[in-house]
């Protein structure tokens, strides 16, 4: 038995990369580590990496600046960078912050434990390969500990849409599917460790395509099916979905699957055509707006929610005014929206920018629009009955807080029941984030 050393794991960007981040942890449990909720302590730093808008990735290199200075006081502490910037930058990265002992990319993790080893020689380990072993399959044999009620379970990677502002394809390769039999078996692990709800993850994850049970491919709602059958499993969610790949069975399982939740993330990025095409969205506003009536015929209280780019090169007032007319149609219940970030390397970075005051005005009349619909959505909760995935105590005593099918967080007061528990509570009041509601 190896002495136990300390991992402090920092995750910036997507949920896929939270999912990773569990996953580094336990490819490190075999060489003696156990994480640490501190830098102050550590053995190892490392910083799960973001690379989608420029200040993201630069955020990575001023905390590589403050993490440095552990070393001060702990010589023998290594520093190591993953996920997408680690991808997109490689090498530059110990170059610009010699501190940094390892570099590992997104599709590389299974090989941590030889890199950290690596390390303890005193070497720089870097390792940004595509290979093509299934990085989870060598990953997991994990330990069966207690679980929270809600867990991320990656099924799909990367992306071939190349969308012209978009660094996913370049930091997560290929589109690549895992087969479903391995997502079955950690979904039924996940359950045994106490998880009622799993979201399936993916960049593009109704493009899922993996091997099938009977060895034919399988799309997402063949999948979501199998899922529907792991006795314990009480919901299902995904994320994150391209307007293009939402097949006729997905729509129907969303009309017919219990488990699966009444939520659906479905970025449209802008509502006008002119600026959809110079984006290469390959999707209209139009087409759009068609899918989600098709989608809410299925399940008519689906809740939407979408992303956004305000201010991508060439937009206008006009296409600016397209994107608020779509959301005025849609009725978001939640929406991310970011100010166009130019990505080198990406073919929209070459094309005229817009104003910058310009943008954030835009990106701001947006967010006023989106919050409205959200608040008035939330509002139209009040009186209904929902059911809530117990996640933990609230702040007050007595008190529990989870999801409701809408991913609403909902605060129960008095509430006798446990996490990991399904209560159905009466919405009494909505408040800035959050419904309160109470048992019934
Ligand atoms: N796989 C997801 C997108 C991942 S990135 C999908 O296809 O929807 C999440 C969001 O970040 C995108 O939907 C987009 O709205 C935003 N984004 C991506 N690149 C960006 C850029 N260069 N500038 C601003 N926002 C960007
Ligand atoms: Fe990026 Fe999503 Fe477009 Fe792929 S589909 S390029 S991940 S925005
Ligand atoms: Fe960021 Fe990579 Fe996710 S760029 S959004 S961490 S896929």
């Amino acid at each position: 038995m190896a002495e136990t050393k300390k991992l402090f794991i920092k995750t910036y960007g997507c949920q896929m990369n939270v999912y990773d981040s569990e996953r580094m942890g336990e490819a490190l449990e075999a060489s003696g580590y156990v994480t640490t909720q501190t830098p102050d302590d550590a053995d190892m730093i490392l910083l799960n990496t973001c690379h989608i808008r420029e200040k993201a990735a630069e955020k990575i290199y001023s905390e590589l600046g403050r993490m440095k200075a552990h070393k001060v006081n702990n010589p023998d502490l290594k520093i190591g960078v993953a996920g997408c910037v680690a991808q997109a930058e490689g090498r530059e990265i110990m170059r610009r912050q010699p501190a940094v002992d390892l570099v590992v990319g997104p599709q590389s993790y299974h090989r941590l434990a030889e890199m950290e080893a690596k390390t303890r020689r005193g070497e720089k380990a870097l390792d940004t390969d595509f290979p093509i072993e299934d990085k989870f399959e060598v990953l997991k044999n994990r330990p069966k500990a207690r679980r929270a009620p809600t867990a991320f379970l990656t099924v799909q990677e990367g992306c071939d849409k190349f969308c012209a502002f978009c660094v996913v394809p370049y930091t997560r390769g290929a589109e690549s599917s895992r087969p479903v039999q391995r997502i079955v078996d950690e979904a039924k692990d996940l359950v045994e460790r106490g998880v009622r709800e799993i979201t399936l993850l993916g960049q593009n994850v109704n493009a899922y395509h993996g091997a099938g049970i009977d060895g034919n491919e399988w799309g997402l709602a063949q999948l979501i099916w199998e899922l529907d059958k792991v006795d314990g499993l009480e919901r299902i969610r995904f994320t994150t979905s391209h307007p293009n790949d939402m097949q006729d069975d997905l729509i129907e399982a969303h009309e017919h699957c219990s488990k699966l939740m009444p939520y659906l993330h479905l970025p449209v990025q802008s509502g006008s055509d002119r600026i959809l095409k110079r984006m290469n969205r390959s999707h209209t506003a139009e087409s759009y707006l068609r899918l989600i009536e098709r989608i809410r015929k299925a399940r008519p209280d689906i809740l939407m929610s979408g992303d956004f780019i305000v201010g991508f090169p060439e937009e206008t007032e006009a296409d600016f005014q397209a994107t608020l007319d779509l959301i005025e149609e849609v009725r978001y219940g939640y929406a991310y929206s970011f100010k166009y970030s130019t990505r080198p390397g990406t073919p929209a970075a070459e094309r005229a920018q817009v104003d910058d005051a310009e943008a954030n005005e835009r990106l701001q009349r947006l967010q006023a629009l989106i919050f409205r619909q959200q608040m008035e959505i939330q509002q139209s909760m009040v009186g209904r009955e929902v059911t809530v995935l117990l996640e933990k105590p609230g702040r007050d005593s007595g008190q529990m807080v989870g999801k409701s099918e809408y991913l609403h967080a909902v605060h129960i007061n008095d509430c006798t029941a446990q996490p990991g528990d399904l209560v159905k509570a009466r919405i009494t009041e909505a408040v800035r984030n959050s419904l309160a509601g109470a048992m019934v």
